[in-house]
């Protein structure tokens, strides 16, 4: 909020959505592709010719959507230099959920006591990422809502077929999170565009069955696709998706200083750098290190882009994804970060907040035993007392 409680507004009255915070976790089991080879008839040298992935991550017993997202989260936030409370709202995307409802982003929400937020899930399949950060940079820009958590997290080894060797080898786990602040500088996610087209639904979709997980257990879903299909959609949408968000905004691609793409085949990268006649370094390529990790796989991609230097203040960044739905989209950002300086004192408070938020939880939950405890008795006696009056009483 700016002064007086006014929601800060530039003097020509626009506001911007400025990615101030980011975080990332991954599990820490890797599987190979040698691993791979043991499960199904494959080879290290197939899976990394034809899709470039080495390694990707597996969510151990302890982990899940909530746990890793939690941690992205808490990262993204740190780096944000805010406290949760000051979050307006959660937005998660995620393919693996671990419920239907109540959403991810509500017990995300909860475990980071972003008590102000409104909280719920996208299910975009991996473009889920894109249209989360569209709809929370688009709160921000219209002055309804100050700051948004966007987080992007998944387990898709719990949903693979371990025995298909056409998807076990491309999916990995992992989750990532921006924190989004209004801001009367320009700059930040600038523009962002959402496309579908459900005649391709049956090319990439969950299916049920009983299947086998990595560890020998039973699974009874299981990722269902057509991998040539996809491949093709992928190789063209990347392409336009890039072109038109570039052109929107009056640009050529070749003004772009870094595409971040989804990461799920360098093959399907590569066709996109072909088809905007752009060389491969203008692309940000880690999926040798994590496979397909859907939602998470741009955030992951983003921050190590940033981590390892090629990103920098006054970069102009798309963000492009692809995925089930048929769903692809992509995102114009302009990376200016308006860091507010985090402080030692500020990041104590915090963690001394997440205590508070864990007990605050707690007691809420508590509460509500006791208060259904209390009016179950009552009920008890109060029908105890009508029966003694008898029925006319
Ligand atoms: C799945 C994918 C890697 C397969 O690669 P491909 O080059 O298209 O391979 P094809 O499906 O044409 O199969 C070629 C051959 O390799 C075989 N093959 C498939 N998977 C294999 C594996 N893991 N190891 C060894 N051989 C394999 C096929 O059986 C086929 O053999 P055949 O010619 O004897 O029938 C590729 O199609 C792909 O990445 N598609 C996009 C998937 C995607 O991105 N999904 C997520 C979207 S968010």
């Amino acid at each position: 909020m700016g002064v007086n409680g006014s929601r800060p507004r530039g003097f020509n009255g626009t506001r911007y959505a400025h990615i101030i915070g980011w975080g990332v976790d991954v599990p820490e089991h890797v599987m190979t592709n040698h691993d791979i080879e043991k499960l199904v008839e494959t080879s290290d040298q197939w899976i990394r010719e034809r899709t470039g992935i080495h390694e990707r991550r597996i969510a151990g017993d302890r982990d899940n959507v909530v746990t890793m997202g939690v941690r992205a989260a808490r990262r993204a936030i740190q780096r944000a230099g805010i406290l949760s409370h000051e979050i307006d709202l959660v937005i998660v995307a995620t393919s693996s959920p671990l419920h239907l409802f109540p959403a991810t982003a509500c017990l995300i929400q909860d475990r980071i006591g972003a008590s102000d937020a409104g909280a719920f899930d996208v299910l975009a399949a991996c473009t889920g990422f894109i249209y989360a950060l569209g709809l929370a940079s688009a709160q921000i820009k219209a002055g309804m809502i100050d700051t948004a958590l966007v987080i992007g997290t998944e387990t898709l080894s719990r949903l693979v077929d371990w025995s298909d060797r056409s998807t076990c080898i491309l999916f990995g786990d992992g989750a990532g999170a921006f924190v989004l602040k209004a801001s009367d500088q320009p700059g930040g996610v600038q523009d962002v565009i959402m496309h579908a087209d459900g005649s391709g639904a049956d090319h990439l979709y969950v299916g049920s069955g009983i299947r086998p997980t990595w560890d020998g257990e039973q699974t009874e879903q299981r990722i269902d696709m057509n991998g040539r299909e996809v491949f093709r959609f992928a190789s063209r949408v990347m392409s336009a998706a890039t072109e038109e968000i570039t052109q929107r905004a009056g640009l050529h691609v070749e003004d772009v200083d870094l595409i971040i793409p989804h990461q799920a085949n360098v093959r399907i990268i590569q066709a996109a750098a072909r088809g905007l006649k752009l060389p491969m370094d203008r692309f940000f390529v880690n999926i040798e290190k994590y496979g397909n990790t859907s939602t998470a796989s741009i955030p992951l991609a983003v921050v190590e882009a940033l981590e390892s230097g090629r990103v920098g203040p006054g970069d102009r960044l798309v963000l492009v994804g692809f995925g089930s739905g048929l769903t692809w989209g992509a995102a114009l950002v302009e990376w200016e970060v308006e860091q507010t300086p985090g402080s030692v004192m500020r990041e104590a408070m915090q963690e001394a907040y997440y205590i508070f938020a864990y007990v605050r939880s707690f007691l809420r939950r508590l509460f509500r035993i006791v208060e259904t405890v209390v009016f179950k008795s009552h009920r008890v006696k109060d029908n105890t007392r009508k029966r003694r009056r008898g029925p006319d009483n």
